[in-house]
């Protein structure tokens, strides 16, 4: 038996290892067409983020709070490939530098004014961002999901549903694969097609295989 402190030891090792884990990988932010001329306030990791497209189409995503007076960045304007503090107009680019400063005889860079920004990505009409090192972040580690590039043989339905309880029921209740048949794919969200039933034969509850 290992001695408390040992124990307490290991228990924060493991920690850090399973936190270093679920943090290195991509999670969904946004839909794309959630972030377009405007930015996009969300929270993601507990952290207020702003989302914002630049004038090249690429996506960035800061903190939501400037250093200056706490105003929410995603309340300013995009300008270029810079988000601009609706306040007193720092603007700071998709790695969260402040790279114009309206106050400064030059108008240059404040650097003691750079954010945390979060590398991201887009992929299948998602925009993805990665939570760990930055350093780790790698774009081939996203599982393929390319159904969603086919629309031509698969509709796609999305939406958001803001559920006030723990991620993990969640992720319990989406791995139950008798909940979507009996709940979603039943329910008068897909009432496109009459509906049709195989009656299973009386054989099949008592445990014989197939249908008739
Ligand atoms: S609060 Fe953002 S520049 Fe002052």
């Amino acid at each position: 038996m290992p001695p408390a402190n040992l124990s307490a030891l290991m228990a924060q090792v493991t920690e850090s290892i399973l936190l270093s884990i679920l943090k290195n990988a991509w999670y969904a932010a946004a839909f794309s067409d959630e972030v377009i001329d405007k930015p996009l306030s969300r929270t993601l990791i507990e952290r207020k983020v702003a989302l914002f497209r630049g004038e090249d189409g690429k996506v960035g995503m800061i903190l939501d709070r400037c250093p200056h007076r706490f105003a929410p960045l995603s309340a300013g304007r995009q300008d270029g490939d810079t988000l601009e503090c609706p306040y007193h107009g720092l603007r700071f680019n998709r790695a969260g530098e402040c790279v114009y400063n309206p106050h400064s005889k030059t108008k240059g860079p404040l650097r003691a004014a750079d954010i945390p920004s979060w590398p991201v990505m887009e992929r299948y009409g998602i925009i993805w961002f990665w939570p760990g090192d930055p350093q780790q972040a790698d774009e081939s580690s996203l599982p393929s999901i390319d159904f969603l590039d086919k629309p031509e043989e698969y509709a796609l339905v999305k939406g958001r549903l803001h559920v006030r309880g723990h991620y993990e029921l969640v992720v319990d209740n989406l791995l139950d694969l008798a909940m979507p048949l009996s709940s979603t794919l039943s329910s008068a969200a897909v009432p496109t097609r009459p509906r049709r039933y195989w009656p299973l034969p009386a054989s099949a509850w008592n445990g014989a295989q197939g249908r008739s």
